[in-house]
């Protein structure tokens, strides 16, 4: 790839619209937490931590994701977390961002919701006034638990409701269909709470299909495996379904052997809306632009297709008309300058 067109992907003003907040947790926060917290880990060493990222499935990397997470416990805890990596997204020139987090995996463990979301939301605000980075929080239900608890989780959410922009499905994909989350997904909506959620990324295109029927989803995070069904394709395409694709944790989750072999551009150049993400970028070797720079070298994407990516991601981002007018004229200005 030239320098020019590195150059160029590294400002193009972007939105982040997939990036777990536990997953960005560096191994060197990991051990700082857990020494000021009293929290035992089970590696000796930053290094050795790190040397155990070595992922052959989803699970592989779950398993060792909520060990990590296992160090938050304080409101601090959750801004420090938050605000390293909106450190590292102004650096990228992320414009706007909007954040998974998982309260199950701290509530299960004695942690009062609000703990973490005010930690969140205080990190936020400080993006904002600081960077200029717009920042919004997507609760997700972890979806190896059951449908009763994501609806205790939603109610105890209630008190913060105006701190969430909407709800998401994540955690292990296979053998948890959409569909059993139906119900908590309809007083989601109801609650006037966008919504989205994982699928596609290791399990079927069906998961997809149900992801948009029965969870009536605005975007689908991954999406990946829609490939295999090509009325599905058709129904992306035709619908301007947003997916929100996260090429270097594909790669590391062996979901493709090689980003050579990543089908972002094939999807891209079919129209499906799809956007470049980082997911668990502390875990998976690299934050958003490092997924853009990589995507593209692999694929041989040109400037005007790195330009649709960055368009996608502002236009499916969960932003008023205001906004989405305000941030495409940042796109533009970037476009004629640079
Ligand atoms: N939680 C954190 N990262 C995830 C991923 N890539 N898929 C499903 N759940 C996750
Ligand atoms: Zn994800």
């Amino acid at each position: 790839m030239s320098t020019d067109l590195a150059e160029f992907i590294r400002g193009i003003p972007k939105a982040e619209l997939h990036i777990h907040i536990e997953g960005s947790l560096e191994p060197e926060l990991i051990f700082a937490m857990a020494e000021r917290n009293g929290v035992k880990l089970a590696y000796p060493s930053v290094e050795a931590l790190r040397a155990a990222y070595a992922f052959t499935s989803l699970q592989s990397f779950l398993d060792i994701y909520y060990a990590g997470a296992s160090v938050l416990i304080t409101e601090q805890d959750f801004h420090d977390m938050a605000w390293a990596y909106f450190e590292r997204a102004h650096a990228d020139h992320v414009i706007h961002a909007e954040l998974f987090f998982d309260p199950q995996t701290h509530t299960e463990r004695g942690i009062d919701i609000g703990v973490v979301i005010r930690g969140l939301k205080r990190a936020c605000d400080a993006a904002q006034e600081i960077f200029g980075i717009r920042a919004r929080l997507i609760l997700c239900f972890l979806r190896h638990l059951s449908e009763d608890d994501a609806i205790a989780t939603l109610e105890a959410a209630k008190p913060y409701l105006d701190d969430l922009i909407g709800v998401g499905l994540d955690s292990s994909e296979v053998g948890h269909p959409p569909e059993k989350f139906a119900r908590v997904f309809a007083m989601a909506r109801e609650l006037g709470l966008h919504v989205v959620a994982h699928a596609g990324e290791e399990g079927p295109p069906e998961y997809v299909w149900s992801a948009l029927d029965v969870l009536q989803v605005e975007r689908i995070d991954h999406g990946v495996r829609s490939i295999q069904d090509e009325r599905l394709m058709q129904r992306l395409i035709a619908s301007g379904m947003a997916l929100t694709v996260c090429p270097l944790s594909n790669l590391k989750l062996c979901v493709f052997k090689t980003l050579a072999e990543h089908n972002l551009k094939h999807m891209l150049e079919r129209g499906v809306r799809v956007t470049i993400n980082s997911d668990d970028p502390a875990y998976f070797g690299g934050y958003i632009n490092q997924n853009y720079l990589e995507t593209a070298a692999a694929l041989g994407l040109d400037r005007d297709q790195v330009i649709v990516l960055a368009r996608n991601s502002l236009e499916a981002a969960f932003t008023t008309t205001s906004e989405r007018r305000a941030d495409l004229d940042t796109l533009a200005a970037y476009c004629t300058k640079a």
